[in-house]
């Protein structure tokens, strides 16, 4: 990363633009690079006065429209979950860098459109064979299963076929509402909010 954070808070030179840049850095690299740990954030969602915790692939972000988007079975417990409140936390941590990054945001799932399209068209076909399981995921086997029809465990599926799974993949797209940024420092964490309004401004 660009941002020597020690280094700014030794030289007084942090500002929060600064800190605010390098985390769109963090989260862009994150969204490309998957031997980076902002590859895999961990999501919350609400369920029973719950917190509903689990790992995703991030697939993509818009920094202009604030979007952090990630895939998933439209029968997942989660997207369910987020149709029923769009409310959704990102947590972010890279162990090298020392920093945690938490996000508020609202999602909105998409299961047709340009958007849907593009990320359906990105997936590999290994990816599209996760959603070709023909019963919801999760559900209980007498034997370990990953669901995965048998024919495409076997051999490798065809892009034809790979379309069974269209209808059962969804794009989770969630506009970002406020941002916790941490740094682990031996002597003191550092920790800085931002916000931001419908229109994408800052507020503080
Ligand atoms: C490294 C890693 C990446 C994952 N990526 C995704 C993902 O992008 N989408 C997804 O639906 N599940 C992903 N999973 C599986 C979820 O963490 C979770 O176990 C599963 O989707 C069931 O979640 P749910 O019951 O809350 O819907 C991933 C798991 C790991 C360990």
């Amino acid at each position: 990363m660009t941002l020597n954070v020690k280094k700014e808070l030794e030289q007084n030179t942090l500002t929060l633009e600064k800190v605010l840049t390098s985390i769109w850095e963090l989260i862009s690299d994150g969204a490309v690079n998957s031997n980076k740990p902002f590859h895999t954030p961990v999501i919350g969602t609400v369920s029973n006065d719950s917190a509903k915790i689990r790992t995703v692939v991030l697939r993509k972000f818009d920094l202009e429209k604030l979007l952090l988007i990630f895939h998933a079975d439209i029968r997942s417990n989660k997207i369910q979950e987020l149709i029923e409140n769009s409310n959704l936390s990102w947590l972010f941590y890279d162990p090298t860098e020392r920093i945690q990054v938490r996000i508020l945001s609202t999602a909105i799932i998409l299961t047709e459109g340009e958007l849907f399209e593009t990320q359906w068209n990105s997936n590999q076909l290994m990816s599209r064979r996760c959603y070709t399981i023909t019963e919801k995921p999760g559900t209980i086997t007498k034997f370990p299963s990953s669901g995965i029809p048998n024919q495409f465990v076997e051999r490798l599926i065809t892009e034809s076929e790979s379309e069974l799974g269209k209808n059962n993949f969804a794009v989770a797209a969630s506009r970002i509402k406020s941002i916790n940024w941490l740094f682990l420092k031996s002597n003191g964490n550092i920790s800085a909010e931002f916000n931001f309004t419908e229109n994408g401004i800052i507020q503080n």
